[in-house]
């Protein structure tokens, strides 16, 4: 085992890779264009030499279905972490935000980890359902978002109307940074708003190499494209007059965010994002603990894991936890303390996860994502450490489930290892538990931001804890915080239930948003509170 000091990174290198990180995760509702815009990105940087090598283009599909049966097949995750690669002298690390049927607080946690995220919309839906989830996410930690308009390549929506989306239901100031020449479907090219000019993009066969683009002056671009480039001037000049233009505080802050218009498939406008990351994306910032004192990032190394993947194989035991770098040099071989058990940890087995195949990792940086493995004893939330002084960062928070579903043990005569299993589960994060003295302890409650946690909480039971179970779902959609359990006995009379975290809170839960107005309007006096999606 290597000691750590022998390791040879002065403060100065570690201040000076840390600046060249940027550390982001694209938030997206399925079918969007994640991994079609990733293979792009990773294209552009040229990691890759063709797209479709990342996700392979035919296993983009029944993602829920190839993971379970790799975990059974080989007992190790092989759903990708991060994307790490070098673009000009940045290094940019993309975190995967697990999308499609597996979206599951994992998808939430991940959002601990990053400095920025790109909001991909598809430019004839807009905003959608999971892509307001994760932005909420976003807002309420404060993350600062560009927003990638995709699949401008077919017709979709008005480019303005879309702009006026973002501020109408989220909030949130376009400040479009590129604006497209032609209706989505007749993409041309983008008048670029810094400084005027028309870049026009070619297209290559199928998208699979980078795209041409060629940069005109606005003479040049009127009198190529005409009245294309008029109306796109136009409306250009309307944004500026309503607030669009570019204000990099205004981004850091996440009141406004940059917008860009492109077609992954294409690879349009996939290097003006890539561009945009490396200038203007937040790098690393020393991280706060639980006392609020930041530490520095030339500290020495600290992380904090923010996922877990179990191997669902017993026979192929396997916990890969992910962490993300806060400080320091990681060298693998350190020995680094888990600072809530206060107990080593040896790190001879790290690695990187690119796509489906994994290489082992020698030096990480703030920013930079480890993967540690084996590391049965460490749970999302744990910080990590090397040499004084100590440091423990805040644990994640749990986030507003959606799912619900009662556990019974099918073997009464396993129980002990029913309860063990549940403590078990539940302080991994692997579903939320709760409880109510009328349900009692033999019939616990999971709860869960995406489904799948349910299959993988059973399978764990059933596989490591011998103990089969039923799960019954509950037919509740709506959720909310009860602050004074005092009340709990009108909530369970009025068409809902209160069920109590393992964390304490508690949680009235109804069937429908009419279930629940019924009860606001009968009892008014009930404190009831709204949750976040990531913060409740
Ligand atoms: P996801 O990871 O967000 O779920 O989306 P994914 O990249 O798998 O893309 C979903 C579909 O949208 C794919 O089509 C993909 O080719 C298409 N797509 C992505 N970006 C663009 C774009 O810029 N323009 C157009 N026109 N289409 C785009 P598919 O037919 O479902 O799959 P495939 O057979 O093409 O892979």
């Amino acid at each position: 085992m290597i000691a750590a000091d022998v390791f040879t990174a002065s403060p100065a290198d570690v201040l000076r890779e840390a600046d060249r990180r940027r550390t982001f995760a694209v938030i997206s509702h399925p079918d969007a264009g994640k991994s079609t815009l990733t293979e792009a990105l990773a294209l552009h940087a040229r990691v890759i030499s063709e797209a479709g090598a990342v996700h392979g283009k035919s296993g983009r599909r029944g993602v829920v279905s190839d993971w379970m049966e790799m975990e059974k097949a080989r007992g190790i995750s092989i759903t990708s972490a991060a994307l790490q690669f070098a673009y000009g002298d940045a290094v940019v690390n993309l975190l995967d935000t697990p999308g499609h049927a597996d979206f599951s607080e994992d998808t939430y946690r991940v959002l601990a980890a990053v400095d920025s995220a790109v909001m991909l919309l598809d430019a004839a839906k807009g905003l959608e359902p999971q892509t307001l989830k994760l932005f909420d996410v976003c807002r309420h930690r404060g993350i600062p978002v560009i927003t990638f308009i995709n699949k401008w390549d077919r017709p979709g929506r008005d480019a303005l109307e879309l702009c006026d989306e973002l501020v109408d239901r989220i909030g949130l100031q376009p400040m479009p940074l590129t604006w497209p020449v032609g209706d989505a479907g007749h993409f041309r090219g983008v008048l670029d708003r810094r400084d005027g000019h028309f870049i026009r993009y070619a297209r290559t066969a199928g998208g699979a190499t980078v795209a041409g683009q060629e940069r005109l002056d606005p003479h040049a671009a009127e009198a190529q494209e005409g009245d294309e480039w008029r109306r796109a001037v136009e409306e250009a000049d309307l944004l500026a007059a309503s607030g669009g233009n570019f204000d990099l505080q205004r981004f850091l802050d996440a009141s406004a965010t940059p917008v860009l218009f492109g077609s992954a498939v294409l690879n349009f406008g996939v290097r003006h994002l890539l561009d945009l990351l490396v200038e203007l994306a937040p790098r690393p910032e020393p991280r706060a603990d639980l006392h609020g004192r930041a530490r520095a990032l030339d500290a020495p190394f600290s992380a904090f894991v923010f996922k877990v993947q179990t191997g669902m194989d017993p026979s192929h035991r396997d916990q890969v936890a992910f962490a993300r770098v806060c400080s320091g040099v990681f060298e693998r071989g350190m020995i680094v303390t888990n600072a809530t058990t206060g107990k080593p940890f040896a790190t001879k087995y790290v690695q990187q996860v690119f796509g489906q195949q994994r290489s082992t990792l020698d030096t990480a940086y703030p920013g930079d994502v480890i993967g540690l493995v084996n590391a049965t004893s460490l749970r999302v939330g744990d910080t990590l450490y090397t040499d004084k002084p100590a440091v423990r960062f805040p644990g994640l928070p749990s986030f507003a489930p959606v799912h619900f579903a009662v556990v019974r043990p099918l073997d009464l005569g396993r129980s002990k290892q029913f309860r063990k299993g549940i403590e078990q589960l539940g302080s991994e994060g692997v579903v939320q538990i709760l409880r109510s003295p009328r349900r009692g302890d033999g019939a616990p409650v999971f709860a869960a931001v995406g489904p799948m946690q349910f299959e993988v909480a059973a399978h764990r039971l059933d596989a490591e804890f011998k103990s089969p179970v039923r799960l019954d779902r509950l037919p509740y959609t709506v959720v909310r915080r009860l602050t004074d359990p005092a009340h709990r006995a009108v909530v369970d009379n009025n068409r809902g239930e209160v069920l109590t975290r393992d964390d304490g809170t508690h949680l009235a839960l109804f069937s429908d948003s009419t279930a629940l107005g019924v009860l606001k309007r009968l009892h008014p006096e009930v404190p009831l509170e709204p949750l976040v999606a990531g913060t409740d």
